[in-house]
């Protein structure tokens, strides 16, 4: 279910969008990452949507539109929502369907428990028969089972699951049921100040061929706030070209990580952040540098 937009489809789907974006890099090829367990290529940057689409208004749609539009236009795909993230579930729904866009997107969301009434309401919300991937939210108990979930995707219903976890608490019960369950993916906060993924999350999903979706790629706003007034430096400037894609290209420096997935209510964030899937991607010794400066503020 790849999609690749012809010039005349991606300018129309956001000449504004894409004019934001340099020429070289609107040749360039979207950095795509293949899902472990199906080789599927999911583009690199993705959409969050953790408090932004909350209420289900007429302004919140317009810009749940504008930035589906932006993330589509740079060449993503990935949007990550939850059944208790307010009435985001409900405003994807209506950007998405209506539009035609269900084709060009891969929605991911995520249940409180293997429950088929919360199952039916998100499906329902999100005016879609079948998710692309199906996450268990925030796992706390070791033991957890993802059988019914195991079977939702045996019906088709979802074409991959996951679990998340942003709680480093929790972090020992996200590696059982990694170990054990083998989900598809694996969602944990992952960012340049917040590298405790690197440690235990993202050295077992590479063994249990998981992929990894990183949420909190910018700890909220805690990074923009941590780089205010500043430019970014020099040597970062050949792969990068905002404080956004210097953040998040850190994530993908990564092999290991499939996506990144910043939330933005803003098209403009949208398409700097999806800036992030095109040109070079810092090396290990420029992924030390950028640690060092991080850590050096
Ligand atoms: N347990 C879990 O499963 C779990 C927990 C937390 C999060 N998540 C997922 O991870 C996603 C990402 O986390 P998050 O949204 O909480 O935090 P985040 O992505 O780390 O940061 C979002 C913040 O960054 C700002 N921002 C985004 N792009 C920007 C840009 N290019 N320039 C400047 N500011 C920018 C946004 O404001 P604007 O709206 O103004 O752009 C917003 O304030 C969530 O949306 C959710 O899908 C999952």
């Amino acid at each position: 279910m790849t999609i690749s937009l012809t010039r005349r489809e991606f300018a129309i789907a956001g000449g504004a969008a894409m004019l934001a974006l340099p020429a070289a890099a609107q040749d360039a090829a979207p950095l795509a990452r293949a899902i472990p367990s199906s080789g599927e290529r999911l583009p690199a940057v993705g959409l969050g949507t953790a408090y932004v689409f909350n209420t289900d208004d007429t302004v919140t749609r317009q810009k749940a539109s504008a930035v589906l539009q932006a993330l589509i236009a740079g060449g993503g795909r990935l949007v990550d929502t939850s059944s208790v993230y307010g009435d985001a579930e409900a405003v994807l729904g209506e950007a998405i369907v209506p539009a035609g866009l269900r084709d060009k997107l891969f929605i991911a969301t995520k249940l409180e428990a293997p429950d088929a009434a919360e199952l039916k309401r998100s499906l329902t919300r999100l005016k879609t028969e079948k998710l692309d991937l199906l996450q268990f939210h925030n796992v706390q108990d070791p033991q957890q089972s993802l059988a019914q979930f195991k079977e939702w995707k045996a019906q088709a219903i979802t074409r991959y699951i996951g679990i998340t976890s942003t709680r480093h608490a929790d972090f020992a019960a996200v590696e059982s049921v990694l170990a054990r369950e083998k989900p598809d993916f694996v969602q944990v906060d992952y960012s340049i100040d917040d590298r405790e993924a690197e440690k235990r999350i993202l050295p077992l999903a590479a063994e249990v061929e998981a992929g990894v979706l990183t949420a909190l790629p910018f700890g909220r706003a805690r990074l923009f706030r941590a780089v205010n007034g500043k430019d970014i430096p020099d040597w970062a400037r050949g792969f990068a070209e905002s404080w956004a894609q210097f953040f998040l290209k850190y994530l993908l420096g990564d092999p290991r990580v499939t996506a990144v997935i910043p939330g933005t209510a803003d098209p403009a964030h949208m398409t700097d952040n999806i800036g992030a899937m095109r040109g070079p991607l810092p090396d290990a010794d420029q992924r030390r540098q950028m640690v060092a400066f991080i850590e050096a503020l």
